[in-house]
């Protein structure tokens, strides 16, 4: 499939207001969200501990987004289940976890949920390359996993345009989801290179107009 026409913007909770997370939700809906991501993270496979199954019942309950959670944790396989049970509707792994990645892949797909693999930023595309056709979605890491915040990391984008190419030649049913540092100057180039999706937890939430600041990010990415 080629670029999708609409870019979507997938607002990241991590950098929402947990002290009142259940009215960040509802006001990322009423401000054109597209999805929910969830940054699920386990302090060691990044230095950051996060969000667990509980969290996405509960942001489940509040919201009709898709909800798609990123596993930033070492053992995956081992949560799958409770993350999808909880409300998962997208489910990635980090390919630097999987000793078995078309299992773990047939695993969130058995589960129920669309699977994506995740690539850090020094990771090649070639790792993922005989799962691709496999995959609901990439979702390619534009800054080192653990935060919110960072700055874009822009050799990325050669990653990008080589799994379009890939994914338009291959004739895939395959998005590319960009995720860290992607704001109204990042998300042309980033665009252009053949994302799909785009994740923006700092761009949204440090905003003081969700919707404006959605609105912004859909301008900037043509
Ligand atoms: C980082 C997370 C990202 C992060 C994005 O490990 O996976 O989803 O929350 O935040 P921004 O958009 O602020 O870089
Ligand atoms: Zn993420």
């Amino acid at each position: 499939m080629t670029r999708l026409a609409r870019p979507l913007i997938a607002p990241s909770i991590l950098s929402a207001d947990f002290a009142r997370l259940g009215e960040e939700v509802r006001a990322l809906e009423a401000a054109g969200a597209d999805i929910v991501h969830v940054d699920v993270m386990d302090g060691h496979f990044v230095p950051n501990l996060t969000i667990g199954p509980l969290v996405v019942q509960a942001v489940r309950r509040i919201t009709t987004l898709p909800i798609d959670t990123h596993l930033m944790i070492t053992n995956p396989e081992d949560f799958i289940d409770a993350y999808v049970e909880a409300g998962s509707d997208w489910l990635s792994v980090h390919v630097e976890v999987a000793f078995h990645l078309d299992r773990l892949v047939a695993r969130i797909e058995e589960a129920g949920a669309k699977p994506g693999v995740v690539l850090n930023p020094h990771t090649p595309p070639e790792s993922i390359e005989y799962v691709l056709d496999r995959l609901h979605h990439v979702l390619v890491m534009s800054v080192n996993p653990g935060f919110g915040g960072q700055k874009f990391i822009p050799g990325v984008l050669p990653k990008i345009a080589r799994l379009r190419r890939w994914i338009d030649e291959r004739g895939l049913d395959v998005r590319i989801e960009v995720d860290g540092g992607v704001k109204p100057d990042t998300i042309g180039a980033i665009r252009e290179a053949g994302a799909d999706v785009f994740v923006a937890g700092s761009a949204v939430f440090g905003a003081d107009d969700y919707g404006a600041a959605i609105e912004a990010l859909r301008e900037a990415a043509g």
